[in-house]
């Protein structure tokens, strides 16, 4: 198989939806609204001035074990297979959508995975709120988010690209990035290699999406429906795999 030919599609999607009724305001002591609500600050540039939240619970988990399956439901089990410590997500034909989603629901936290992208035109490697590798860009990761299950007007101009920190040309594909999803109930930051490199700040955004819903990582057939965007599928061209060394999360109180 040819390798050249792949390209590379990982989609790490965030999928952040409003439930106004579900809102979960922040039961710690820290109160933050006050910061966000009222500025119209500089969405761009210098970071915003917010406290850091407060992390209640952490866990990582490597791939040493089979313990993660305490944590996470699996699709396509047959084409997920522990390797050498790392978490190998294969997308066949037959099996479209291997992935991972977290067991509980996740309110303000911050989840991490490390990891490479699945190659290939129309494999889409995701980690939903909305980070995405598409198969036909292997060096960058979109992000985007998403409120009722919409874009919103700060997202529908369409999902941002970002790069490694360590170069536009780092394929994301071979090389292990850190790809950061740091959501609270005042911003959301998406980070690529531990680096800010976009936020949606309450109040100064559209709409801010007020609870998560689930953190899944898998590899989905961008193909069909979305081939102009994620690249065609052709079967047969090489492995469609994403590799994941770590995840982390931490839940904010
Ligand atoms: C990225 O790496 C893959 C192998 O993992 C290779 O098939 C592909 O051609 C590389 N692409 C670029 C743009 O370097």
């Amino acid at each position: 198989m040819k390798t050249g030919h792949l390209l590379l599609g990982i989609s790490l999607a965030l999928g952040v939806f409003v439930q106004p009724g579900l809102a979960k305001p922040a039961d710690g002591g820290e109160s933050k609204t006050d910061q966000t609500s009222t500025k119209k600050k500089a969405t761009t540039g210098k970071p915003a001035n917010l406290p850091e939240p407060k992390v209640c619970w952490k866990k990582t988990w490597t791939f040493d074990s089979l313990e993660f399956l305490d944590y996470f439901d699996i699709s396509c089990p047959k084409n997920i297979k522990v390797i050498n410590n790392h978490l190998v997500l294969k997308m066949t034909e037959d099996c479209t959508n291997p992935g991972l989603t977290y067991k509980n629901a996740i309110h303000y936290g911050k989840a991490t995975a490390e990891m490479t992208m699945a190659n290939g035109g129309g494999s889409v490697t995701s980690m939903v709120i909305d980070f995405e590798f598409v198969g036909k860009d292997l060096t960058s990761v979109q992000s985007t988010y998403y409120v009722n299950g919409k874009p919103t007007k700060d997202t529908d101009k369409g999902p941002e690209r970002h790069h490694s920190p360590g170069g536009d040309d780092v394929n994301l594909s071979k090389t292990f990035e850190t790809y950061t999803i740091d959501y609270s109930c005042d911003r959301v930051y998406f980070q690529v290699g531990g680096k800010t490199q976009r936020k949606a700040i309450k109040g100064e955004v559209d709409k801010y999406p007020a609870k998560a819903l689930d953190w899944s990582i898998d590899i989905w057939n961008g193909g069909k429906e979305y081939f102009d965007w994620a690249g065609k599928t052709k079967w047969g061209e090489g492995e469609r795999t994403a590799v994941i060394r770590k995840l982390e999360y931490a839940a904010y109180c």
